[in-house]
């Protein structure tokens, strides 16, 4: 069953949603915003896939020239719902985002695009659709284009222990979350998240999310992307994958 699916029947991002926007790590979040730099400079369209509530669509519209296009492609209602709402309130966006509700493999854009942004999703992916989503986005790009992710954590499939991430504070109420990792298959992790939210030290409501995940370690990633004819990004910074389609005029 896919994530959209399941987000319909009540899990994954059913639960997710209405905490994400408050429970994201800064840190992380600034580190892939400031990697949408490694995107061609004079960029026309950019497809990001599994946008989210939308952090990154907004953060691409500000980065973007103002002709640049982007096609956000989200599957899940609830999270779908959250972008249109942001973007809804982003005067920018009304001529230059188009949100297409199909997933990444079954999405249509019928524009050549300078970049593809794949931003917390690769974990979602198969091996066998993983070779499939590559093929896809890989053929979408000019050359010069490039394919955004993160690397991804952890490397391999073990066990991750709980650990706590503070969030924000919205109101009497502030967020935070408990993750674990358990060992599910071979290259698959269970992540079991439990949302919190409290009044001062008390939990007032606490509810879990697992999402099935799949391990991609750095090397796999290289691989898979070297055989979809992509190149490596010279200028990625650690933690950040960049891979470009070659440009046979390139001089640089
Ligand atoms: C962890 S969230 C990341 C959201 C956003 N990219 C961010 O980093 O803030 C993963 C998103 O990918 C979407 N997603 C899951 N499977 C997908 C698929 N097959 N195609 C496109 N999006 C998908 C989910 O609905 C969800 O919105």
């Amino acid at each position: 069953m896919t994530e959209a699916e399941r987000a319909e029947q009540g899990h994954g991002y059913a639960v997710n949603a209405p905490y994400y926007d408050l429970i994201s790590p800064e840190a992380a979040r600034e580190a892939l915003v400031a990697a949408l730099d490694l995107l061609p400079e004079k960029a026309g369209a950019v497809a990001e896939i599994g946008p989210g509530t939308g952090h990154f669509t907004e953060a691409l519209l500000a980065r973007l020239g103002p002709d640049a296009e982007i096609f956000a492609i989200e599957p899940a209602r609830i999270m779908r719902a959250a972008l249109v709402t942001r973007l809804a309130g982003l005067p920018a966006a009304a001529e230059r985002v188009t949100v297409l509700p199909e997933d990444a493999l079954t999405a249509q854009v019928d524009a050549p695009l300078d970049g593809v942004v794949l931003f917390n999703l690769v974990m979602h992916f198969a091996p066998a659709d993983r070779a499939c989503l590559w093929k896809k986005w890989a053929e979408a790009l000019r050359p010069g284009g490039v394919l955004l992710m993160e690397s991804q954590y952890p490397q391999t499939a073990t066990a991750v222990p709980p650990s706590l991430v503070p969030g924000r504070r919205l109101g009497r109420y502030r967020y935070e979350t408990l993750s674990r990792a358990d060992v599910a298959g071979e290259d698959l992790l269970r992540w079991v998240t439990t949302y919190r939210t409290l009044r001062g030290d008390e939990v007032v409501r606490e509810e879990s999310a697992e999402f099935d995940c799949h391990v991609v370690s750095d090397d796999t990633l290289a691989a898979e992307l070297s055989a979809a004819g992509l190149e490596r990004h010279p200028a990625a910074p650690e933690g950040v994958q960049a891979w470009r389609r070659p440009d046979p005029g390139r001089t640089t």
